[in-house]
């Protein structure tokens, strides 16, 4: 009885505010960036609003987007993904207006999806997936050599977050959040497996990180000091769950450290299973709290709150007593919750009520509407 009224104090502490640089958030949960592949021509509609501010009425402090494609033309490879620019950031105003109508903050998702593109997709044919090596394709399974990027592809590429970050503090948003995890363009260049540069974008671990030190120096030098940018990153690749960046602190360190020079004011951790070691040999330290003590900025927890099983197939809802520990620990400022979400958009409230056992817990089925 003790021991869960002590983990249910721990998990209050969620509902107390936080303030990151200028910005302070009612709580500290956060809507999981989730693409739901429902923006026909790439804009955002009045059926994104009415998903996302559903959510922040229901008490999420803070919703992360969908993730969105930068204005480059290697940017895309799926469809019905949003894009982060033009036309688009219309929609986005409205979505960003009903949400914060709903008490939440907002950051966008932005995106480059590197070698999972080919040069069949849309939106302009012939347009070949980019990545750090000619060979990056071969770990998406895609037949068609990737690009190796040049300089001045790189330098492009780069100005497209600039720009979609500028953009995202002119029409209001809270924050950006720039998606370096799961085997995209940013983590296809922090992998060694991926990166096989021998320019000053490639080699030892300071090497890899230059394209990522890069995109956030230029966006910071857009949006100034105080505009909050959130880098997720992963160890694990959609590719290869098992794959790591870094086998120990010291090795996370180097990746981390100079992102945090460069300008991010929170890294968003992106695990399967939050409360798990992030370095078994190391104690029950979970990866956010290394992130945390690593670069002594705020950190977004993630994976597997409130429900009994990661990945896309069906989960039960479960409590959140698991994470209790590294709560109490203080491995993490912000916890982001994705899947019990999308079953249940009350869940908030009723993690607040005690009761998030009883939400509706997760279903892939859920996928087919945005609801
Ligand atoms: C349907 C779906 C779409 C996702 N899309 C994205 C995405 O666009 N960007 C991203 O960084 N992660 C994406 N993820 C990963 C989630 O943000 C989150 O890290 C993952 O679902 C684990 O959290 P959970 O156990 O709370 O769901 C997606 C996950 C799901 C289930």
């Amino acid at each position: 009885m003790e021991i869960a009224s002590a983990e249910r104090s721990a998990i209050s502490h969620l509902f107390e505010p936080i303030a990151i640089g200028g910005l302070t958030l009612p709580n500290r949960i956060a809507m999981a960036p989730m693409s739901r592949y429902f923006c026909p021509d790439s804009l955002p509609h009045q059926g994104v609003a009415d998903y996302y501010s559903r959510r922040a009425r229901a008490g999420v402090g803070l919703i992360i987007s969908e993730a969105t494609y930068i204005d480059h033309p290697s940017a895309p490879s799926y469809e019905g993904v949003p894009n982060f620019f033009g036309p688009a950031l219309d929609g986005w105003k409205a979505v960003l207006e009903a949400v914060h109508q709903a008490g939440a903050s907002m950051f966008p998702q932005l995106w480059h999806t590197g070698s999972f593109r080919n040069s069949s997709m849309k939106p302009v044919p012939g347009v070949p997936g980019f990545g750090p090596s000619e060979n990056t394709n071969a770990f998406t399974n895609h037949p068609e050599p990737t690009r190796a990027m040049t300089e001045t592809d790189i330098a492009d590429v780069i100005s497209a977050y600039a720009d979609a970050a500028e953009a995202a503090k002119r029409i209001g948003f809270d924050g950006v959040e720039i998606h370096g995890a799961h085997g995209y363009l940013i983590d296809e260049f922090f992998w060694s497996v991926t990166n096989r540069r021998t320019d000053r974008y490639g080699g030892d671990r300071r090497g890899r990180t230059r394209f990522a030190v890069e995109v956030i120096s230029a966006i910071r030098s857009r949006v100034g000091a105080d505009f909050p940018v959130s880098f997720r990153y992963s160890q694990w690749k959609q590719q290869d769950y098992k794959a790591v960046l870094a086998d120990t602190p010291q090795e996370l360190a180097e990746i981390l450290q100079p992102l945090a020079d460069a300008g991010v004011s929170m890294f968003h951790c992106s695990t399967r299973r939050l409360w798990e070691p992030g370095f078994e040999s190391e104690g029950p330290m979970t990866l956010a709290g290394w992130t945390k003590t690593l670069t002594g900025t705020p950190v977004i927890a993630v994976g597997g709150a409130g429900l009994d099983r990661p990945g896309l197939k069906e989960a039960k809802s479960a409590s959140l007593d698991v994470v209790a520990d590294a709560l109490d620990r203080g491995d993490f400022d912000i916890l982001a919750v994705g899947r019990a979400l999308i079953g249940d958009p009350e869940w908030v409230e009723k993690l607040k009520a005690g009761r998030e056992a009883e939400a509706i817990g997760y279903d892939r089925a859920f996928l087919e509407k945005l609801d």
